[in-house]
């Protein structure tokens, strides 16, 4: 994590030497880092050709293959083509379902919680939501002990990411039980999903592409079954992790929406959207120039790396006014956030956004207003420091403690639905 740490550091110091577009070494690549909105935006959107993903290195294929996030060109088109009708906001209300089942699951088990008073740690606990709900809208069925212990291989990955060997080869190698265990519980998963034949559930939107598609083989499935579980939840576990972190550090800015709340869904929203702000989980988005361009009257040449960084926009006093304040209300209140399409960008932007956002919005909201209005959550202890690792999170355990608050529907025994 030093690595991510001095990172971090790096890029604020470029920022403050060099402005807003800063030419930095990275790794042996001369690297441009973007910090202000129209940059940002200019690479992300408006000249989004020019600016490619990067693909040199092979360490987030080993895990995701040729899935959505790592595909590009042609066949990231079809790709995309064939996936985003599940995410449109109509196609959302198939998934409300799981979502408020998994949210539901999520309150009582913090029922449980508040009633014998033991101590859980807070991100696993909205790790283990966050990949539940994912794997519900992916296959149509909730998370079991069974598969939960089998996707552990997919968190094991993600942790060693980036100290894999950069040779493809070498870093299969090192994570291949993983990769085994993966592998093996998607082929399980692909032939029950043709065996079913039912049409719920991202994956089973994978299986009938093939019928169109060629290209649509067992592993092109399979690499996309783990890029949306890989893509969905540790993101949004991150995201919910900051916002009580953020929520329990600023008691006031939290008693002040509670009161003024008029809406639940909007202010558990402004929550989250604003705690995204502050800790931005995909805090780095990284791309390659294809050919020359200038940004910020900076030239860059082509194949240049180019870092746009959300961490830093999102800080801008410039375009943020007390950037370092929780302050949820920028979300809640016409005018309350800058209008600059390129300077908020939790999601990225242009054709690469995430294809997530509103699903990951949509649970946020849902965990939210399952548990705060309920439950008192104390987290005992918040690491001091941060990991900037692939998401930043903080940097240790976050052990925690709830007890029932106001009325609390959940405060007597769960009934069973
Ligand atoms: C709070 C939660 C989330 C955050 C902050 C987030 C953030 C992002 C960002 C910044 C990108 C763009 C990366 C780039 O341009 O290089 C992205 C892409 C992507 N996200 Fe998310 N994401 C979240 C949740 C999800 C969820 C729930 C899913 C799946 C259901 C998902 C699936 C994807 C996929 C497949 C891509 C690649 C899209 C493409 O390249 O066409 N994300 N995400």
């Amino acid at each position: 994590m030093d690595e991510h740490h001095s990172l971090v550091e790096q890029l604020t110091r470029a920022r403050n030497r060099q402005g807003g577009v800063a030419e930095i070494v990275l790794g042996g690549h001369r690297t441009i880092v973007v910090s202000e909105p129209e940059s940002a935006h200019r690479v992300l959107v408006r000249h989004a050709d020019n600016y490619t993903k990067l693909t040199r290195s092979h360490r987030t294929r080993v895990l995701m293959g040729d899935g959505l996030i790592n595909a590009t060109g042609a066949a990231w088109r079809r790709q995309r083509r064939v996936l985003q009708p599940q995410f449109t906001a109509r196609a959302l209300h198939r998934y409300e379902n799981a979502i408020a089942e998994s949210a539901r699951a999520t309150g009582e088990r913090w029922a449980g919680h508040a009633r014998t008073g033991r101590r859980f740690d807070l991100g696993d606990e909205l790790t283990m939501f966050a990949q539940d709900v994912i794997w519900r809208a992916i296959t149509g069925r909730p998370l079991d002990d069974e598969v939960a212990r089998e996707l552990a291989s997919v968190e094991r990955i993600v942790a060693t990411l980036k100290a894999l060997p950069v040779d493809a080869e070498a870093a299969r190698k090192a994570v291949s039980e993983d990769l085994g265990r993966i592998d093996g519980l998607a082929k399980r998963e692909i032939a029950g999903a043709r065996a079913a034949g039912d049409r719920t559930g991202f994956l089973s939107t994978l299986v009938a592409a093939a019928d169109r598609f060629p290209e649509y083989t067992d592993e092109l499935i399979r690499d996309e079954l783990v890029t949306l579980f890989a893509a969905g939840y540790e993101t949004t576990a991150t995201a919910l992790t900051w916002t009580f972190v953020l929520l329990q550090r600023n008691p006031v800015a939290r008693e002040r929406l509670l009161a003024e709340a008029t809406e639940p869904t909007s202010v558990a929203e402004a929550l989250v959207r604003e705690a995204m702000r502050l800790y931005p989980p995909v805090w780095l988005v990284p791309r390659q120039a294809v050919a020359e361009d200038t940004l910020g009257g900076r030239t860059v040449t082509a194949g240049m790396d180019v870092m746009v960084c959300p961490y830093l926009i999102h800080r801008d006093p410039q375009w943020w006014p007390d950037a370092e304040v929780f302050s949820p209300g920028r979300f809640g209140t016409p005018g309350g956030r800058p209008r600059h399409p390129g300077a908020y960008l939790p999601f990225g932007s242009g054709p690469r956004t995430c294809i997530g956002m509103r699903f990951a919005l949509r649970e946020s909201v849902a965990l939210l207003d399952a548990v705060l209005p309920h439950f008192r959550t104390n987290v005992e202890h918040i690491p001091a420091g941060i990991a900037h690792g692939l998401t930043i999170r903080p940097d240790g355990p976050l052990p925690a403690t709830t007890t029932f608050a106001g009325e609390g529907y959940l405060r007597g025994k769960p009934k069973m639905a």
